[in-house]
This record gives structure tokens, C-alpha cells and sequence, in this order.
């Protein structure tokens, strides 16, 4: 239930985050939006206040900036915190691993330790599928569940499965403290309206704003990493979800943590996947692309990807049963919000560049 009190959102300028931020405001939530626009762009919250006739309070500040995260916990009377902000490319994390573990880990820690100064009970945390590695590595793991044995295999995953930890005994030694852990599959798609997206910045490493690049002429053509893997047609499977059923889901969280209280001396604290339950091949994502815009996408197949799986598709039962959410959106409706996006927004927040 909304109260008087504000909802955090750090990284709330971002691609999921922007999203949230709106779900939120149509739900009667007051967030505010903390962002230091490494990924992302102000015009993101802007567009959402827009969209929802409300002014947004935001501030460019880094989560390792101490003092500046305590200004915002004084202003504000903080109830929940929607944590997106992060670094999230897989293969840069292997270039700058501790860039990844500095802004990621240490970020988390000066957030986690202002909330217990200002005793603020409910903490979302954005982790991913990733932190289960290869499910395939064990029998009968695909689809996920939440406790299938975790295994990261690049620096990113690793930030996301120590911050999931910290977080478990942070509240194992807080009785004030709420913790859900979501982890996301594949986020796609955009908002309905076409006013906000996903806009990444240089060359996209994820499938779907690679694809929408290519239709709308800024790239020439879709390289598909292997198609020799154990699929229906060679390639791999993800769990492809669209962006406002995702941000929806916080809602639900938030909810949830609502309604629960620590026990024995100690805080809550519990993981769900936030995934569609069904998986889909690279081909068939982007045969609904086609499909759903009528744009035929120049593709040639090359050699794997360095780190891909071949299966990442999520037991979602849990989210269903005790979050009482599940998805109500399909990958088609998300290729048709993505190309409006695309569309009327070819070069995203910004202008073309000279
Ligand atoms: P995004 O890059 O669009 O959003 C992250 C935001 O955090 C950006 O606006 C960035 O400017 C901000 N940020 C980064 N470091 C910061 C710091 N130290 N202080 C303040 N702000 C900072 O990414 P997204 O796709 O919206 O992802 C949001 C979260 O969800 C991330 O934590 C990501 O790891 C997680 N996640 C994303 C995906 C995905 O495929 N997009 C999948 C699983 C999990
Ligand atoms: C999907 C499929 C590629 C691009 C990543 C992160 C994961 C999570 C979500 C944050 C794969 C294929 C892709 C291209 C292609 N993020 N592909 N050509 O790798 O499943 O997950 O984003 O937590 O942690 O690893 O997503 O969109 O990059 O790839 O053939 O140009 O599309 O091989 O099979 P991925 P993706």
C-alpha cells in the first residue's frame, strides 16, 4: 500500500529503472531518483513525470558519494529502495573488474549502511539470471528455480551474487531489514507510449536494441553467435520479459514486504526469479520482429559468443505463488513497443551525433 513515505530509486534514470519509476507513480507511490547518468540520461525522469503529470525529485549522485546519498535520506522520508543502479555489461566487466566490484559492491554497502542510519526497513535488489551460470550443468534445472546452486562466470555475475549475500547477512543481523532479491531474465521491449526505452550508449551488446539498430538502418546487420547449440533450430533459449511487466513486479515486491516481519531477532530475506516461464530462440525473437514491424532484418550466422549458455529460462512459480504477480505481456507486444521507441526515438534521449 503507498504511504506518505518516498520510494528510493537508485538508478532510476536507467532502462528499468525509468520504467519502475513510472509504475510507481501510477500506483500512488512517491518515489525519488538517485542516478549519477553513467548509463543514462535525466531526460528519462523528466519524460516520466511527463507521462504521469508529477514532478519526480531527482538528483545526479553517485551511491558511493556518502554524503550526498545521506542529503537525499535527510530530505526525504525514505520507506523502500528500488536498487537498479549499477554497471551491467558482462564482457566490459572483464575488461574493468574492479570498476564493476567498486560501483556495484561498494555502492550497495554505503546505500545499505545510510538506510540503517535512517532506519528505512525495505530493500528490492535488481540481480539476474546470470548468478546461476550454466543451469544445464546440473539435471533437471531448466526451468530454474530460485534453488538451483548459483555460479557466475564473469565479474559482473560475481558483483550481483556477493551483493545477494552481503544482503542475506545484513538482514540476518537486522531485524529491521527487508530484503527481496529479484533476478531478472531478459528485459525487453519498452513502454507502450514510445517516451521511454532502452538507450544504449555505443555498439548494443544485448539482442533485441541490436535488432531495433539494424531496422531503423543505424547498424547494417545482425550478427547471430552460433547456431549449433542443443535447440530447436541451434540457437540459445532465453526467458525474454517485457520491461513494464518487469517493473511491475517491484510493485508487487514492495508488497510483499509490505506484509511480512523478521523472526527470532532477525530481518526477511528472500530471492525470486522474475521471468516469463517460457524460453525462446534467437530466431524466433527476431522472427516476432519481423513479424510484429514488417521489417525484414539482415542477419548472418557467426561463431558462438564467448560465455553464452545454451538455456536460460526461469521456474517463475515462486513469483506467482507468493508475489502473486506473473507476467501478462508477450514477446510480440514488447517487439511492437520497442519499435515504437525505436522509431520515434532512432538516436534514443539524445540527438544524432555530428
Ligand atoms: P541501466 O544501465 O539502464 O541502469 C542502471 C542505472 O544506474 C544507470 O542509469 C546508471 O547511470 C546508474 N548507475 C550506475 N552506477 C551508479 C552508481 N555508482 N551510482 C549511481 N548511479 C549509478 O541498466 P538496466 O538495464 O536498467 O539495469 C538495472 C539493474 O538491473 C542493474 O543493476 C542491472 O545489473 C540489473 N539487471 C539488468 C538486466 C538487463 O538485461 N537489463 C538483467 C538483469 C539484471
Ligand atoms: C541473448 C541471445 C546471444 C546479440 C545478458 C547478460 C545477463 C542479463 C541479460 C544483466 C544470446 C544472442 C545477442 C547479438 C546474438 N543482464 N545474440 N547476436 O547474454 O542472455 O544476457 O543480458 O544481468 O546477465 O548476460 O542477453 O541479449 O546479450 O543475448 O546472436 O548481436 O542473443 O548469443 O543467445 P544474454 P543478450
Amino acid at each position: 500500500m503507498p504511504s506518505d513515505k518516498y520510494v528510493l530509486v537508485t538508478g532510476g534514470a536507467g532502462y528499468i529503472g525509468s520504467h519502475t519509476v513510472l509504475e510507481l507513480v501510477k500506483a500512488g507511490y512517491k518515489p525519488v531518483v538517485v542516478d549519477n547518468l553513467c548509463n543514462s540520461s535525466e531526460e528519462a525522469v523528466r519524460r516520466v513525470g511527463e507521462l504521469t503529470d508529477s514532478k519526480i525529485p531527482f538528483f545526479k549522485t553517485d551511491l558511493r558519494d556518502k554524503e550526498g546519498l545521506d542529503a537525499v535520506f535527510k530530505e526525504y522520508s525514505i520507506e523502500s529502495v528500488l536498487h537498479f543502479a549499477g554497471l551491467k555489461a558482462v564482457g566490459e566487466s572483464t575488461k574493468i573488474p574492479l570498476e564493476y566490484y567498486d560501483s556495484n559492491v561498494s555502492g550497495t554497502i554505503v546505500l545499505l549502511k545510510t538506510m540503517q542510519k535512517y532506519n528505512t526497513p525495505n530493500f528490492v535488489f535488481s540481480s539476474s539470471a546470470t548468478v546461476y551460470g550454466d543451469a544445464t550443468r546440473f539435471e533437471n534445472m531448466i526451468p530454474i528455480p530460485e534453488e538451483c546452486p548459483t555460479g557466475p562466470t564473469s565479474p559482473y555475475g560475481h558483483t550481483k551474487l556477493i551483493i545477494e549475500e552481503i544482503l542475506g547477512d545484513a538482514a540476518a543481523a537486522d531485524s529491521n531489514l527487508k530484503v527481496a532479491i529479484l533476478r531478472y531474465f531478459n528485459p525487453i521491449g519498452a513502454h507502450p507510449s514510445g517516451r521511454i526505452g532502452e538507450d544504449p550508449q555505443g555498439i548494443p551488446n544485448n539482442l533485441l536494441p541490436f535488432v531495433a539498430q539494424v531496422a531503423v538502418g543505424r547498424r547494417q546487420k545482425l550478427q547471430i553467435f552460433g547456431n549449433d547449440y542443443e535447440s530447436k533450430d541451434g540457437t540459445p533459449i532465453r526467458d525474454y520479459i517485457h520491461v513494464v511487466d518487469l517493473a511491475k513486479g517491484h510493485l508487487a515486491a514492495m508488497a510483499k514486504l509490505d506484509s511480512v516481519t523478521g523472526q527470532d531477532g532477525q530481518g526477511y530475506f528472500r530471492e525470486w526469479n522474475l521471468g516469463t516461464g517460457n524460453g525462446s530462440t534467437v530466431f524466433e525473437i527476431v522472427h516476432a520482429f519481423e513479424k510484429a514491424t514488417g521489417v525484414k532484418i539482415p542477419l548472418e550466422v557467426v561463431g558462438r559468443r564467448k560465455g553464452d549458455v545454451v538455456n536460460l529460462t526461469a521456474k517463475a512459480d515462486r513469483a506467482h505463488n507468493e508475489l502473486h504477480w506473473q507476467t501478462q505481456l508477450t514477446i510480440e507486444d514488447a517487439c511492437r513497443d520497442l519499435w515504437k521507441w525505436t522509431t520515434e526515438n532512432p538516436w534514443g534521449y539524445g540527438g544524432k551525433p555530428e
